[in-house]
């Protein structure tokens, strides 16, 4: 639930540009079960609509979704994202929220409700990507240097040795747990 140290932009919406919503569009398979977390005006979620069976979209701010029809295949859910159970039966989850500080919770539910993949922009510099959640991060102390993303949310690069930071280290994002971040945050 919200608490009021929630960060400001959490709560604002904007819109993505095309090329994002097409780079999400090219994971999702065609008639698949689809969760938005953070569905803003629906524009994504429309979109999706068209490739997808069903798409459940869940948004926190209810004037955002119009007066505009909805597509029959998208269940719309008004409510904060981190106290509603989320759907079983996921093909795919999209949560295009950069960092939001709820991510590692979207994370654990989705993993509960039985959803492997993820689609997210919470990445350093990499746009948007598709994550394998049923691969377990590993120790961020295990890095020895380069790009991480860490399963609170929080991305960096974290530095070691050169010699160690070979081309291939250099454009990898290794999946990580337990980060400076997250320990700051106690999570
Ligand atoms: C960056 S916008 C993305 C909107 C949409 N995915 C798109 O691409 O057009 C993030 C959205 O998440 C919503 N949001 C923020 N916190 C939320 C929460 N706790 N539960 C559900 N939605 C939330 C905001 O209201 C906003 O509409």
């Amino acid at each position: 639930m919200k608490t009021g140290e929630d960060p400001l932009w959490e709560q604002l919406w904007a819109p993505y540009d095309e090329n994002t919503y097409a780079q999400v569009l090219s994971w999702i398979p065609a008639g698949a079960t689809v969760l938005e977390i953070g569905a803003g005006d629906l524009r994504l979620a429309r979109r999706i609509a068209s490739r997808a069976r069903l798409v459940y979209a869940i948004e926190i701010q209810p004037a955002l979704l119009g007066v505009r029809s909805i597509p029959e295949n998208v269940q719309v859910t008004v409510g904060d994202a981190r106290d509603l159970p989320f759907p079983e039966k996921v093909d795919v989850a999209v949560l295009l929220m950069r960092h939001c500080t709820w991510f590692h919770l979207c994370r654990d539910k989705l993993v509960a409700a039985g959803c492997s993949r993820l689609i997210t922009n919470a990445r350093w510099r990499l746009g948007v990507e598709l994550i394998d959640l049923a691969l377990e991060p590993s120790a961020y102390d295990d890095l020895m240097i380069g790009w991480y993303a860490c399963r609170c949310g929080a991305t960096g690069f974290r530095s070691g040795p050169p010699e160690h930071l070979t081309r291939l280290v250099a454009e990898t994002v290794a999946e990580v747990d337990q980060c400076p971040e997250c320990r700051h945050r106690g999570s």
